[in-house]
């Protein structure tokens, strides 16, 4: 055991791939202070700055009393009103029959995938898709099919190919890719669901309160609820809370509830996370001006760094300017952080092999001037 920890640090170590924590204080207005120096920080996921709203902290100090803790399991005695209310609201924000809350983005990940499917089953999943996407593919046994991203020529030809193998057969899909922050072509993914008789899961983690008409993600800005089962996304990023959803048919949710490990044998959110879960819907809603402002500033970044001759991709808040080269990439966040912006550098195995990456997260925080800075900073890279 100790033998195996240290020859997977030590190879971790030679190839400059050991990840470190970095204590970090948030001062909420888009920045952070590490070891007391400040910098603005382009790689948190608080895209429409609510984890500091003041409606957020005013709806948890009234939770608080008379329970932190929710001490119980949902099944048990963890479902509160404040669960009850989350679930409601969730369900008509996606425009789904139901909803059900999970403690995680990725323990609903995890806990879906691996009820809905079983040994006889089949998966086909983007090469992109996040960790606990694919943790979940494993724990079910299902056959995993992984099509190139994006790509729903390679997807048809996996499925007309490998379909009929199988029982029950997911698709799997991020809307808005986490390390790419491009978008999925779910019309085109939802056609040949359709002709295949397959189930279909997206994971709007990084498009919820960002697109969709009030926030409610890309699903709904396409109009395609209806066709897809289930449609998973969290409250952590930009609601700014914490906590994950999944938005489905009443009897899938049931299901949920009697099948669903990760949801079964975990104790219930608090009623303190919940209730700024609950408050964040309503700003999302109310305050389109956060998502809009924050799209305009990441196309004008975008248009930028491009000008200026970068490899920049996606088309969303996400902005990632690949260097390809870990070394490179690593010396550029070093180099950054001298003109005072925080940019975690990505490298093998979060994005494949050659594809090392800043992805710069903007956030409601970041303005304009902001941007100017950062743009002048990262051309002085040599
Ligand atoms: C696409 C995607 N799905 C799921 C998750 C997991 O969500 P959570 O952080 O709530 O566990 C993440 C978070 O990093 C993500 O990027």
């Amino acid at each position: 055991m100790e033998q195996r920890i240290d020859k997977f640090l030590k190879l971790r170590e030679e190839q400059g791939l050991l990840r470190r924590l970095r204590t970090v204080v948030p001062t909420g207005d888009g920045k952070i202070l590490v070891d007391g120096k400040e910098y603005i920080n382009f790689s948190s996921n608080d895209y429409l700055g609510l984890a500091s709203n003041k409606d957020l902290a005013a709806a948890s100090f009234k939770a608080l009393s008379p329970v932190v803790g929710s001490s119980s399991s949902r099944l048990m005695t963890g479902t509160t009103s404040y669960h009850d209310e989350l679930e409601d609201k969730v369900a008509d924000f996606k425009k789904k029959p139901a909803a059900l809350v999970f403690n995680s983005g990725y323990q609903a990940n995890v806990g879906i995938i691996s009820a809905i499917l079983g040994k006889d089953d089949c998966v086909f999943s983007d090469r992109l898709n996040h960790a606990s996407i694919v943790d979940g593919i494993r724990l079910s046994g299902a056959k995993m099919f992984r099509f190139g991203h994006n790509d729903t020529d390679h997807l048809g030809e996996l499925l007309k190919a490998e379909r009929k193998k199988y029982k029950a057969s997911l698709i799997i899909t991020e809307t808005v890719f986490s390390m790419d922050g491009d978008i999925a072509p779910l019309e085109e993914i939802v056609r040949l669901k359709t002709d295949h008789n397959c189930i279909m899961m997206v994971d709007e983690a990084h498009a919820t309160g960002v697109f969709g008409r009030n926030g409610g993600g890309l699903a709904g800005e396409k109009g395609l609820e209806k066709d897809i089962d289930i449609v998973m996304g969290t409250f952590s990023k930009a609601l700014g809370g914490f906590g994950a959803y999944a938005a489905m048919s009443f009897e899938l949710k049931q299901y949920m509830v009697n099948a669903c490990r990760s949801f079964i044998y975990s104790t219930s959110l608090p009623p303190v996370i919940i209730a700024a879960d609950i408050a964040a819907l309503e700003i999302v809603k109310r305050e389109g001006k956060r998502r809009t402002e924050l799209l305009t500033n990441a196309g004008y970044l975008r248009r930028k760094l491009q000008e200026k001759g970068f490899e920049v991709r996606g088309e969303s808040q996400i902005v990632p300017i690949i260097v390809r080269d870990n070394e490179k990439a690593i010396k550029m966040s070093e180099f950054l952080k001298e003109h005072g912006f925080w940019v975690t550098p990505v490298r093998t195995p979060t994005v494949p092999r050659g594809e090392a990456r800043l992805r710069i997260s903007l956030t409601f925080d970041h303005t304009k001037e902001m941007l100017d800075t950062f743009i002048e900073a990262i051309t002085k890279f040599e």
